[in-house]
């Protein structure tokens, strides 16, 4: 495996090692007065943004700055897209000027697949470590439309791991805007893999097509699954994907699907909160409840440092065993 596109490409046991690796990147770094690893000397990784980001990007640049990559950022917007280059000839581009790794996210599902797909065809040959000069780069899916995003999901999972002890026979309740959301899906299918019993609460309007085909159950009810609940992960509404408009409207949703804290209040002791961000606060989750120590959001940052420095080194430095 050369790429990570889709948590598909992850057995239990691949995804578990690189739930490990990130905790051991952690602990690498930890109380160091210069967090740099010699990791990636000498690579470059380079993102590639069709669509707006703070998290992922930032974090894919963190990490691979601390394991002393090059780090290119290009944006659509500031880049020769805006003139209209094609996406074939955008990636073709970045892998002629030294691309080992190419992070990529776009508004089309497909995209990341279809880069790599790109990216093979012209190099056949090339194995995944050990890459040379001018051999083709790994392509990290960092989004692709309504599709899938699954670092998100694997550094959701280690921190419903660090929170809960364990994954394995949790029940994570999965929250709102599935039909747009390619959080969900990957978490979904991810956290299945591990083991967790996966509960998807949405309205009737915002559930996939398909979604019996997923390994979950459907509510319809938020108040009745809370209280059954280990991990709770709170979708944002995706007005951008809404064409203008969706039903129920933004006060019915907030009403039905939104964690108010009286909500919070109906939680187990030991349950915990997740969200991807960015957070609609007052939407799909209270100001208050954003900012409870129940809440996870800021340690999933963190943690997707930490995950997204072990997707690097598994796919330009490690075996083949860590990614399946
Ligand atoms: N969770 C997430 O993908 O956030 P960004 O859009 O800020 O990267």
């Amino acid at each position: 495996m050369r790429h990570l596109l889709s948590v598909s490409d992850l057995t239990r046991e691949s995804a578990t090692s690189l739930l490990d690796e990130a905790e051991r990147f952690e602990q690498a770094l930890l109380g160091r007065e210069v967090r740099k690893l010699p990791t990636l000397r000498g690579r470059t990784v380079m993102t590639v943004f069709y669509e707006n980001s703070t998290r992922t990007r930032v974090s894919f640049e963190v990490a691979g700055k601390w394991m002393s990559a090059d780090v290119i950022n290009v944006s659509a917007s500031s880049s020769s897209v805006s003139k209209g280059e094609s996406l074939r000839d955008t990636a073709m581009t970045l892998r002629a000027a030294g691309a080992d790794a190419l992070i990529v996210r776009h508004p089309a599902s497909g995209a990341a697949h279809q880069i790599a797909a790109w990216m093979d065809e012209m190099d056949s040959g090339a194995v995944s470590s050990g890459r040379s000069a001018g051999s083709a780069p790994a392509v990290v899916n960092a989004g692709d439309g309504t599709h899938e995003h699954p670092t998100q999901a694997l550094l959701d999972a280690l921190t419903i791991r660090q929170r809960l002890g364990g994954i394995e026979g949790k029940r994570v309740v999965i929250v709102g805007d599935v039909l747009h959301s390619r959080v969900a899906r990957s978490n979904a299918f991810l956290l299945a893999t591990l083991g967790a019993e996966v509960v998807l609460v949405a309205p009737q309007t915002l559930l996939p097509i398909g979604v019996g085909t997923w390994p979950v159950t459907v509510s319809h009810s938020l108040d009745a699954e809370l209280p059954g609940a280990d991990a709770v992960l709170m979708l944002r509404v995706q007005a951008e994907r809404m064409n203008g408009g969706f039903f129920p409207s933004a006060r019915e949703y907030s009403i039905a699907y939104g964690l108010s804290e009286r909500r919070l209040a109906l939680l187990a002791d030991h349950a915990t909160v997740l969200h991807p961000g960015p957070m609609l606060r007052g939407m799909e989750i209270a100001s208050s409840v954003a900012d409870s120590s129940k809440t996870a959001v800021l340690q999933q940052v963190t943690n997707g440092v930490h995950m997204r420095m072990a997707v690097l080194f598994s796919l330009l430095v490690g075996t083949e065993e860590a990614i399946a």
